[in-house]
Formats: structure tokens, sequence, C-alpha cells
């Protein structure tokens, strides 16, 4: 028996496990907030329905004690549920400390301390729940059109987003990096496997702190054989649209939790503008935002351009010196590589990343070169192009930026259970 499926015992007698949220009391009658995880409940505790035992204990239980309360479901219309429990007995499982966390203005430090209890409370539930439907959402999206899901390595050779950033292990005598992407290795599978994608934990040792930023985040990447940008970027605007749709139908109470305007949400759907980013830099310059063609798009000029869409956009064919060396250049302007990136409204910014890969060995080993990554490494990367090299394209779309932007949340450290960030390693 859970409170989530209390609708179901419409007067039935029943016994549930869980926490004490909250309680009051007035007079002849107490109330506890009882959850569970599914939901939270009012327990109604009468004096001439219990034991005086328990009428004391209902007024004096510490905050998150956990309890086995039996009772009788009735009809509450009142509260959000709808129903309410009028108990008949209350066992205490276990008796909790006074709890740190209470109504008052906490600062985001001593929640993030106690990250490991903060999670109880309704607005950090709601977005876990909300984050396990859109990672099932995104999964089931490419598992209904075939693709083959892959586990890339997370202990890797080499680098795949630049040097930078990499987190470096002990691996016995030698050196490892943590995974910044599975994108190599998903590139590899896809030549088995023809349409794939990986979805794992990705590590990046960047030093930013914004409210973008994790060292640790969860990716999903597609990619695809014989696809190529305009295709890759399809399939990112029917990812978007159906985690976004899942979300709205599944979560609509978590959404009322978090306050979250879904007339934005309600109005994603495709197409998505796409704009190249020549094009970009000049909407930007007409905004009056200092920028010249070659630089990169920092979260400042990212947000000022996505506000001028109600949609997510598409950013494509970036000048190839600021992406990565896998990207393939586009045949008709050498100096610009076959990139997508996709920002989100409400200037949440990048939430994909990627594009087109360079198949032709020569021009991938010139690349290496430039990019002064070892060759070495990849050496079993660049026989993905010796052994029946094809066009192909895919990309990588973060978890958490995306949770932040659907859910309205400011700040990606609340999208994740147990955030890691420049400044926490802890809990
Ligand atoms: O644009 P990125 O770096 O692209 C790649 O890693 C490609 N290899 C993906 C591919 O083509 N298979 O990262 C992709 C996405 C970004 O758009 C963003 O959503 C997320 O990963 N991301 C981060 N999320 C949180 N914290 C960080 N430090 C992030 N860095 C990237
Ligand atoms: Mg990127």
């Amino acid at each position: 028996m859970t409170i989530g499926n209390i609708n179901l015992n419409l007067g039935n007698a029943i016994k549930i496990f869980g926490w004490v949220a909250n309680r009051r009391s007035s007079g002849k009658i107490r109330f506890i907030q009882l959850r569970d995880g599914t939901g939270v409940i009012q327990c109604v505790v009468m004096a001439d329905r219990v034991t005086p035992e328990v009428f004391e204990l209902a007024d004096h239980i510490p905050y998150e004690s956990s309890v086995f309360v039996t009772g009788q479901v009735q009809k509450d219309p009142r509260s959000s549920l709808g129903f309410e429990i009028a108990v008949d007995n209350i066992e205490v499982i276990s008796e909790a400390l006074p709890y740190p966390i209470s109504n008052k203005d906490h600062g985001v430090a001593f929640l993030m301390d106690h990250r490991h209890l903060w999670l109880r409370s309704s607005r950090q539930t709601a977005l876990m729940k909300i984050r396990s439907v859109l990672t099932r959402s995104a999964r089931a999206f490419f598992d209904e059109l075939g693709f083959v899901s892959i586990e890339a390595p997370i202990l890797t050779p080499t680098a795949c987003e630049g040097t930078t950033s990499l987190f470096e292990v002990a691996y016995f005598d030698r050196s490892a990096y943590l995974t910044q992407s599975g994108q190599l290795y998903g590139e590899a599978a896809a030549m088995a496997l023809g349409k794939i994608y990986v979805y794992g934990p990705t590590f990046r040792a960047e030093k930013s702190k914004t409210r973008r930023h994790l060292t640790e985040f969860w990716m999903i990447e597609p990619e695809m054989a014989f696809w190529e940008l305009p295709e890759a970027i399809d399939l990112a605007e029917g990812l978007i649209c159906r985690i976004v749709w899942d979300v709205l139908n599944e979560c609509s109470a978590q959404l009322k939790t978090l306050e979250r305007d879904i007339t934005k949400l309600e109005l994603i759907k495709a197409p998505f503008p796409r704009v190249t980013y020549t094009e970009a830099i000049d909407i930007l310059k007409q905004k009056g935002v200092d920028i010249e063609w070659g630089a990169d798009l920092g979260a400042d000029e990212e947000s000022a351009l996505s506000e001028a869409f109600d949609r997510p956009v598409f950013v494509t064919h970036y000048p190839s010196d600021i992406k990565a060396f896998y990207m393939k250049r586009d045949s008709s302007d050498s100096r610009l590589a076959l990139a997508v990136d996709l920002l989100a409204p409400e200037g949440y910014g990048e939430i994909i990343g990627g594009g087109q890969r360079e198949e032709s060995l020569e021009a991938l080993e010139q690349r290496i070169e430039k990019h002064g990554l070892p060759k070495e490494p990849l050496e079993w990367y660049l026989d993905l192009r010796r052994y029946g090299s094809v066009p192909h394209a895919g990309f990588g779309m973060g978890i958490e930026r995306a949770l932040a932007w659907i859910t309205g949340i400011h700040h990606v450290r609340e999208t994740i259970a147990f955030p890691r960030l420049l400044d926490r390693l802890s809990p």
C-alpha cells in the first residue's frame, strides 16, 4: 500500500509505512502529514479513535521519524490528494533526532551540505521524478526507432572534447582519463550496428562556476551511420518534442509543485527555427551584442540569441576553429564545421551539441595534429576511417541542462541527486 495509489482504497482499512513530514494539533484532533515517496497524505488522529499514548505521540513525534500507520481511507475534498487517513494506530519505527532542515530560509550552501536530507523535500522529489521520466522518455525515443543501446567506457586513454577539461586518474602504472563523452566509442558501435545511442555519465574538469556547469553530468548520445547533418538535426528536434510531451503528460503534479509555467512548454512543437552561426552573429549584432565572427557563443550570447525565439533554436555551421577535432568541414566553405548546437528558450543556453563527423582519414589525421592531440591512443578511432568509412553524424544531450530548462530550475545543481561541482564533492 502506498500513498500514490490510495485513491483505489476509499473506505478500506490500510497500512502505510512512511515518514512524518509535518504535524499540527488543534484541540481534540491532531494532524500528521505522512510522506512515503509516492505522495503526502494527511493522517487525522482523533482522541476517541486511538489510545491516549498514540494521541500523545501525534503531538510530539519528531519530524522525519519513520512510522507505520494503520487507519481508514476517507474522502477529503480540501486536500490536493482528495483523501485522508483516519488513524487507528501509529507505530514508531525509528524516532528521528531534531531535523536540521525546517521551513525557514536555509542558504544554498547549507542545503547542499545536507543534500542527502534535502532530497526529501517536495521540490527535490518532484525534480527527481521528472528526471526519471525524462531519461526513460529519451531512451524510449531511441529504442522505438530501432537504435541499439551501447555502454561506452568511463576510463579512457584520451580526450574527446579537448585536453583542458580532462580528469586524470591513476591507472596502475599509467594515467587514464574519465570520459568526457561516449561519442568516439559510439562511432565505432555505429559502424557495427548502424544506429546506436550511448547513455552514461561524463566528466569535465571545467573550472566554470556557472549555473550550467557540473563536473559530472549525464549525456545521451545517438550516433548514426550514413546520416548527415540535416537528418541528425531532425532527430534532435524529435527527441526534444518527445521528452517535453512525456513530461507534460506524466508530470503535471510535479510541474505544479515547481510552479513551472507550462504554457511555455506547450509551445515546444516542431519545426524549431534553424540559423547558421553567421546568421546568429548578425542577429546578436543587431541586438547590440559586442561579438565578432569567429568568437564562440558564451552563456550571455546564447541567452540573447534564444530570446529572439519562443522555441529551441538550432545553430549550425560554426567556425571549425572553435569546434572539436572530429567535426567534418563544410565542403562549400572550409572555414565552417558541420556542427549543430541546440539552444533552449528562456535563457537556458546549449542543451545539445553535435554534428557530422569527419570521415576522411587524411583530413582527420590533419585535425588531430592541428589540435595537438596524441595520435597513438586515437589509432583505433582512425581505423574506423580505414575500414569502410562512411558519412555519419550524432549528438549529445546533457540530461541536467535539458531538465533545468524543462522544469524552469535556475541552477543545474538541483537537477541531479548528488551534484558534482567545482567546489563540491560531498555528500
Ligand atoms: O557540446 P558537448 O561538449 O558535445 C559533446 O560532448 C559531443 N561529443 C556529443 C556528441 O556529439 N555525441 O556536450 C554535449 C552536451 C551539451 O550540449 C550540454 O547539454 C552538456 O552536454 N554539457 C554539460 N552539462 C552540464 N555540465 C557541463 N559541464 C556540461 N558540458 C556539456
Ligand atoms: Mg557544446
